[in-house]
């Protein structure tokens, strides 16, 4: 978490800065600061709690000429959000400023060192001590900003992206990264630098991503050099990126999650373009294919993900069992990485994340790398962390998500997977041409299934009234739609701050049948299936218990129409695909029940987009 901006150059520093906050407000938005070395050389430091908006209002009458700075957005670790805690921090002398995303977990033991060389603390954070660790090594050895970085990160244990300037140079901006990402636009005469591309793109779309471990020398007049931390120079290897700043606006749209919803249809396309054969006869995942021999031949997949990738992960899980006949595991990437899991190195370990960054996620892949397995990664940020680490791959192409509340993203993981079951199966011989092409065209199908569940958006809206008062819900699905249950109360708690549970229907009578009253919604999702009876079954239990039920059903539904309070009705597809299309008026639900309860939809309360910290 956190959002990391810097730039070096010949244009004014701050209004590129600000823009690039913005763009990575996502990451965290509690505070925001700014550091720029003006042309007198002052190094000036301004900050506040709120979000970059508020850091403009606070500097609207500041000082903030100059042609380098660094910026930073936070989500708070060590020490409330406040203006103090915010970043950038000061060294002792205030000639050195310093912004950081991760933690730096031996930073009691460096601050106790530091206060007995006399040294004062302004925050409560733990990065505070890096920029004073860093001015306590520049003044005792007598080195340069940058050997004194280099030497302090040397004794930092933890996660770290950092930007370092210094009062007095204009010209030059230290970077460094060890498990949070730093990328660095190329310009001409001119440097940027920042924890995604989305602050760079508009001004260039050459890049250089920072590898774990390693250092940048940024200065302005100077080809840019990347070192490790025993000064190692590495050979830079410049990226084009793939990206559009329509991408990363609203479009005409009140909030980045309804903007995403409504794309879904566009990024199923770009997610399916090229793999699928337009008959639905085939489909081709250069990544999986490529390494087929893994996959056959794997004891076991395993799934590591977090949140909502979690519960991708989860429907991948039976797509891949049902058809592949191989057996699946879905772990957290939290529990995964901490409890000495049994890894084989015939198994294949597919890391599932929107952001590519997720910390726990990453830590699982490398546990998995040490015990050999062959890893997989499926995600959205192209050049992300967790892409690099990973083995081999499959993008789901679905473009920049900003709205912190996953959506477009579920659908693309969800999509993937099913591509990599049918290229599996058939690899594998344990499907049938029709069954095959049968999901294929209805991976092919999607888009316009997707497209003709977002004409429900009225109705939803209208339900979403009913129910924005509601202080409890619970999520019910069986089989595929379990997952997608249990994602349907996620969007809904995470944007509205409604606690809502997900459950598999029939675990309803192991208990949380006890919390049914008139008072508790319900939503069941009752699409036709092997198991419909059994979930009208459920739905009469909650019934006959003056639960209100909310059923989402396919269209050629037969008795729960007659049952439920109120029925939302979506067009049908194969079943393992029917997860991306209930999920579509579900994320809906949440999205208006959060904007009528006046909710920051896009930036919910505690949470960020990209969790780089554990
Ligand atoms: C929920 C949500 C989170 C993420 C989780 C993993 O809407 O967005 O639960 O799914 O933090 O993030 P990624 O997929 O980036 O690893």
């Amino acid at each position: 978490m956190c959002g990391i901006v810097g730039y070096v150059g010949k244009r004014d520093a701050y209004p590129i800065l600000i823009k690039g906050l913005h763009r990575l407000e996502y990451r965290g938005y509690d505070s925001a600061g700014i550091a720029i070395v003006n042309p007198q050389g002052d190094l000036n430091i301004y900050k506040c709690r709120g979000k970059v908006f508020d850091l403009e209002k606070f500097t609207q009458d500041k000082d903030v000429s100059g042609t380098a700075g660094i910026a930073h957005t936070r989500w708070a670790t060590h020490g409330e959000p406040n203006d103090v805690n915010a970043h950038p921090h000061y060294s002792e002398s205030r000639s050195i400023a310093l912004i950081h995303n991760g933690i730096i977990e031996n930073y009691a033991v460096l601050k106790e060192a530091l206060v007995e060389n006399g040294y004062t603390f302004q925050s409560c954070t733990d990065t505070e001590v890096l920029v004073q660790l860093i001015e306590y090594i520049k003044s005792t050895t007598n080195c340069s900003l940058f050997e004194a970085v280099q030497s302090a990160l040397k004794r930092v244990v933890g996660a770290y992206a950092i930007a370092v300037v210094e009062k007095g140079n204009y010209d030059e901006i230290i970077a460094a990264r060890k498990s949070s990402p730093l990328v660095v636009g190329m310009g001409d005469g001119e440097f940027f630098l920042a924890s995604d591309a989305t602050p760079i793109i508009e001004y260039t779309d050459q890049v250089v991503y920072i590898n774990d471990g390693e250092m940048a020398l940024i200065n302005r007049s100077k080809p840019l050099k990347v070192v490790n931390l025993d000064n190692v120079e590495t050979r830079i290897g410049i990226e084009k990126l793939e990206m559009s700043i329509s991408q990363l606006e609203k479009g005409g749209y009140p909030h980045f999650m309804l903007k995403e919803i409504h794309e879904q249809p566009k990024t199923i396309v770009d997610c399916i373009r090229g793999r699928v054969a337009a008959d639905g006869s085939n489909v081709v995942l250069s990544g999986v294919l490529a390494n087929k021999d893994k996959f056959l031949n794997a004891r076991r997949i395993i799934f590591v993900a977090c949140g909502t990738s979690w519960h991708a992960a989860l429907i991948g899980e039976h797509i891949i069992e049902d058809m592949c006949r191989i057996p699946v595991e879905v772990e957290y990437a939290s529990e995964f990485r901490y409890r000495n899991p049994i890894i084989y190195p015939d198994d294949v370990v597919i890391a599932v994340s929107q952001s590519g960054e997720t910390a726990d996620t990453l830590a699982a892949v490398e546990v998995a790398k040490q015990h050999g397995a062959f890893i997989f990664g499926i995600c959205n940020v192209v050049g992300s962390s967790i892409a690099r680490a990973t083995d081999s791959g499959a993008y789901i192409h679905v473009g920049p998500e900003i709205g912190v509340a996953s959506t477009k993203a579920f659908t693309g993981q969800v999509t993937v997977m099913t591509m990599i079951a049918l290229t599996l199966a058939k690899e594998k011989g344990c499907i049938s041409q029709p069954e095959f092409t049968e999901v294929a065209q209805g991976l092919l199908a999607l888009p316009r299934l997707v497209a003709s569940a977002l004409e429900l958006d009225k109705q939803i809206k209208d339900l979403s009234k009913i129910f924005t008062y509601a202080h409890n819900f619970i999520y019910l699905g069986r089989g595929y739609n379990y997952p997608a249950a249990m994602e349907g109360a996620l969007k809904l708690k995470e944007i509205s701050y409604i606690h809502a549970e997900g459950y598999p229907a029939a675990e309803m009578k192991h208990g949380p049948i006890a919390l049914i009253d008139s008072e508790m919604p319900v939503v069941v999702i009752a699409t036709a299936n092997n198991i419909y009876d059994k979930t009208v079954s459920n739905i009469q239990e909650i019934k006959a218990r003056n639960g209100r039920v909310i059923a989402v059903v396919s269209e050629n539904d037969t008795q729960v129409k007659d049952i439920a309070d109120y029925c939302i009705t979506v067009p049908e597809a194969p079943e393992c695909l029917m997860p991306i299309v209930v999920s579509v008026p579900l994320q809906l639900f949440a999205y208006y029940i959060a904007v009528n309860k006046g909710r920051d939809v896009d930036q919910p309360r505690n949470l960020a987009k990209s969790v780089t910290v554990e």
